[in-house]
């Protein structure tokens, strides 16, 4: 039987300026769902790439004196530089310049116009260049945009318009039929109750007013929507409508498609509709996460506050940055950057409950029995029941949560059984045991030691979608070879790890505490640069 697949997409970033540690969170949190579904067993396949065209970009390069081409090209190049650093395996990169994509946008217009979805008509209003939106008169707060806050233009031009309305009855069925189609839910409500309910307005698909994007094939005048010409990329890129769609046929439907809360509504009502228009099933699941944000607000280089993600990796590893991101937002809501916290939860979580368990439990081994991983005899301590069924709900846990995209949630059950081992290492008292004459209190050593170092397993194999290279260390200094040792499915039934492994004599420690007060000014450094 062939695998089941998994089709996971990040949004297309704009090649507005280097990425900051805000974009880095969505392709590393949709890079670490793919790894877990891979070791699941899943044929996975993962879409990242750059929104290449729009006035925005067209500006930007003009002001840095170059051709639009010129900017993007440079821009991708440092972005695929970006991801390698940062270790995301994506299968595909697309940029919506390029041919595979350009074709079939321009393709795909034309049967929209054929089909009578798209029409001509005269457009007016007022256009937010930074969001790439028009909006009514009506939906200006204090006449700026209702997105962003910044000042928004008066446009009067012959546009194209996408028949909205037509599809208004069937997005509304379909958000009825599926109501988990949105997560988290409050996000699907608020599209829902703002956008879709108070009834759609046609959507104006075409510019006259720059010339950076597709255009259309029989009006080359008009430059195609940036939006209709981005969202495709989900499909374009799979080869949706070229020769060969063997790979569209295999994974479309999207099941994932990540996306930040501010464009949820892009992606919840227009891309819907796109899709119903060409007749092809919708994604399976729109996940909204929340924004990074600084102490004082968004991010921004006027301010003085952006972190870059390989900034952080270099100096501090990629783990802790996959860490701390991963671990600070909460189920779709807003997660704030500060240099005490990262700090910090370096420190506190990573130094302190996981390394040291790691490097308690290496010593011991090594102390007490050459290195060799003890058997369990019948001659238990009292915890020992009790933290067996402990790890296995924890387990369990681990993986409900990174199946619903709780993934802070996720890792903080798997923190659970850190804490539980470091506490029950206070509770056995391993150094009064081996001090002991008791052949007992040897059993119950032997018990102890077999524990840490299976609980540790479990740690390393629950970890490796988030923090692959840990988890690997982790495994070496366990002495853990066979793969089956590694796979998920090993943590469910307590007591995979092998009696007889042998442990590393000395492992290195996994994380070196930080000086808090320097490095927080490190980082605080850097945010000005
Ligand atoms: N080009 C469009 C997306 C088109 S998808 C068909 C776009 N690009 S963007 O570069 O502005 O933003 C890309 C993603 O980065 C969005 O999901 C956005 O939410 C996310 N983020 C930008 N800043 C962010 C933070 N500070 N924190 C978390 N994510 C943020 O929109």
């Amino acid at each position: 039987m062939e695998n089941k697949k998994f089709y996971v997409t990040t949004p297309i970033y704009y090649p507005s300026g280097k990425f900051h540690i805000g974009t880095a969170y969505t392709t590393i949190l949709a890079d670490t769902i793919r790894r877990y579904k891979k070791l699941r067993g899943y044929d996975t396949y993962m879409l990242t790439g750059l929104d290449e065209h729009g006035q925005k970009i067209q500006d930007v390069a003009q002001k840095a004196g170059k051709t639009p081409q010129e900017h993007v090209d440079e821009i991708a190049e440092d972005a695929i530089q970006l991801w390698e650093k940062l270790d995301i395996h994506y299968d595909d990169f697309i940029r919506t310049t390029e041919k595979r994509h350009t074709k079939v946008v321009e393709d795909i217009f034309d049967r929209l116009m054929e089909q009578g979805d798209i029409y001509l008509g005269e457009y007016e209003g007022w256009y937010c260049m930074p969001c790439e939106t028009f909006f009514t008169e009506t939906q200006l707060e204090d006449g700026k945009c209702p997105d962003c806050g910044r000042d928004v233009k008066k446009m009067k031009e012959e546009s194209y318009f996408f028949n909205m309305k037509k599809y208004q009855k069937r997005l509304e069925d379909f958000y009825e039929q599926n109501p988990d189609f949105i997560e988290p839910e409050f996000r699907k409500n608020e599209l829902f109750n703002n956008f879709i309910k108070p009834g759609l307005e046609d959507l104006c698909v075409s510019r006259t007013s720059f010339d950076w994007g597709i255009k259309v094939r029989k009006d080359p005048k008009h430059v195609i929507y940036v939006w209709l010409d981005a969202l495709t990329n989900y499909i374009t890129a799979l080869g949706y409508g070229s020769d060969n769609d063997e790979k569209f046929k295999k994974y479309w439907p999207a099941d994932l498609q990540i996306v930040g809360k501010d464009i949820i509504r892009f992606h919840g009502l227009y891309w819907p509709i796109f899709l119903m228009a060409l007749d092809l099933p919708l994604p399976k699941k729109l996940y909204a996460h929340g924004w990074i944000m600084m102490k004082d607000g968004k991010m921004s280089k006027s301010k003085g506050n952006v972190v870059y993600p390989e900034v952080l990796a270099e100096r501090y590893g990629l783990d802790t940055v996959k860490y701390f991101l991963l671990r600070e937002f909460t189920f779709g809501q807003d997660a704030i950057f500060t240099p005490e916290g990262f700090v910090e939860k370096f420190n506190f979580d990573l130094c302190n409950d996981l390394g040291n368990l790691l490097n308690r439990t290496i010593g011991m081994m090594n102390k007490y029995f050459e290195g060799i991983v003890p058997a369990v005899t019948d001659i238990k301590n009292e915890q020992d029941d009790e933290i067996e069924s402990f790890v296995e709900e924890k387990v369990k846990l681990a993986e409900d949560n990174i199946e619903s995209i709780h993934i802070s949630n996720s890792l903080s059950e798997i923190w659970g059984i850190i804490s539980r081992s470091n506490k029950y290492i206070d509770e056995t008292a391993p150094w009064i045991l081996a001090k002991s004459e008791l052949e007992e209190d040897k059993q119950k050593l032997q018990s102890v030691m077999y524990h840490l170092a299976e609980n540790l397993r479990i740690v390393a194999v629950l970890l490796q979608p988030f923090m692959a290279e840990t988890s690997n260390r982790m495994f070496i200094q366990l002495g853990i070879e066979s793969e089956e040792q590694k796979e998920w499915d090993s943590t469910k039934k307590y007591g995979k790890l092998e009696v007889g492994t042998k442990v590393i004599k000395k492992g290195e420690p996994l994380f070196i505490r930080l000086e808090m007060e320097e490095e927080i000014n490190y980082i605080k450094e850097c945010m000005k640069k």
